[in-house]
């Protein structure tokens, strides 16, 4: 059996997305059906319309959702119709050598659904990430799903699918942010934000927030920022520095993705301290640094891939939290739209209001 369901489409570099009714098919061995409740508008889906992830239109958008299991293919035991499921795009494999040395994070082979979403004349779809959830069903490998507690909202529930979840783990896995750490996120965006959060609920004493949108600072202190600076008018390696004694800070996150804030992250850390680039730069992109500088200040450099998260242990512990009262993540829904508003929330991104648009379907 398959369903038609409607969805949102890009069908060509640049081209503005579509409405579409598309094909999905009955989950085969190892798949689920998802009835997706709510997904989240992320900048990936618009470097996949933009053409900036690869070429293999028509993409089918969407990644950071929530729903609810409809069916399951043959042998899958590990969720079952009627779950309330987070989809994520880290569905461990359990067999690559990270996931054999216990570190499956880092797993290089991810499970995606087998069988193809495809237009009503048989043209396959390729989904955002292995998911495509701007749709009213999606098809997925069961190891995408990741059951989490029914009492949580969809809209807010889909955000640690993606970005949110990036940036909280940037913080407690990647930084691994403690009690008493002095913190310096830089670039306050939807990441930026939820790296903020995370090392609140880390028990970090200091955490500065700097950007260069007022708007942003404003909102990074509601989270939890306990200084901001506005690096548009002061140097921000400066104002860590003073902010910190003098030293720098203990973890410095990039949530830019840019050589020149990575520079301002590098310097604005204590000796030994910590750099964590959760920005996601350009190919065109080079940084030059004193060779010197890198050895001589110590420390550590790392980048954080989806926030090192493993879903299923971050997934529902993060779900508790926020059901429990100790993370915000309902001040991440900045609104709330519909299927045929993808587009607009696009135009929207570029303003700097939101932080997050969610389609609820
Ligand atoms: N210095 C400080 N902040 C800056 C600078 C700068 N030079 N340039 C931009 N910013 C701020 C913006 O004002 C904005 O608040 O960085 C933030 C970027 O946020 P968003 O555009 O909302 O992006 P976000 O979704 O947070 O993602 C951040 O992580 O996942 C990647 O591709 C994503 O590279 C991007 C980064
Ligand atoms: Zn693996
Ligand atoms: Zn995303």
């Amino acid at each position: 059996m398959t369903h038609q369901v409607r969805a949102v489409v890009a069908r060509g570099k640049g081209a503005p997305v579509s409405l579409e009714t598309i094909i999905v098919p009955d989950p085969g061995p190892g798949e689920a059906l998802v009835k997706v409740e709510a997904c989240g508008v992320c900048h990936t889906d618009l470097h996949y319309r933009e053409g900036g992830i690869n070429d293999d239109f028509p993409f089918l958008l969407g990644h950071e959702a929530a729903g609810v299991v409809e069916s399951v293919g043959e042998g899958v035991t590990d969720v079952a119709p009627g779950d309330f499921v987070i989809l994520n795009w880290r569905a461990v494999c359990g067999q690559c050598r990270a996931c054999l040395r216990g570190r499956p994070w880092y797993c290089f082979d991810t499970h995606n659904a087998k069988q193809k979403m495809t237009l009503l004349d048989g043209t396959e779809l390729s989904p955002a990430l292995g998911i495509g959830a701007f749709a009213e069903k999606t098809l997925v490998a069961a190891g995408q799903c990741t059951k989490v507690d029914r009492a949580a909202s969809a809209a807010v529930a889909g955000l640690l699918g993606c970005g949110v979840m990036a940036g909280i783990g940037a913080a407690i896995n990647t930084g691994n942010v403690g009690r008493g750490d002095t913190v310096a996120v830089i670039g306050c965006g939807g990441v930026g934000a939820s790296a903020v959060v995370g090392s609140s609920l880390a028990g970090a004493a200091k955490i500065i927030a700097v950007d260069i949108d007022d708007h942003k600072l404003a909102t990074a202190k509601k989270l939890g920022a306990t200084h901001t600076v506005n690096s548009k008018d002061t140097d921000a390696v400066e104002a860590i520095r003073e902010l910190t004694g003098g030293f720098g800070a203990d973890v410095v996150i990039e949530a830019v993705g840019r050589p020149e804030t990575y520079k301002q992250a590098f310097y604005a850390r204590d000796l030994a301290g910590t750099v964590v680039l959760v920005g996601v730069p350009t190919p065109e992109m080079k940084l030059e640094l004193p060779l010197l500088d890198v050895f001589g200040r110590g420390g550590t450099l790392k980048s954080s891939w989806y926030g090192d998260c493993l879903p299923s242990r971050d997934f529902p512990m993060l779900i508790d939290l926020y059901l429990q009262g100790r993370l915000d993540l309902d001040a991440f829904v900045t609104e709330t739209i519909a299927l045929n508003d993808v587009e607009k929330a696009f135009e929207r991104m570029h303003g700097g209001d939101v932080l997050r648009s969610v389609v609820v379907l």
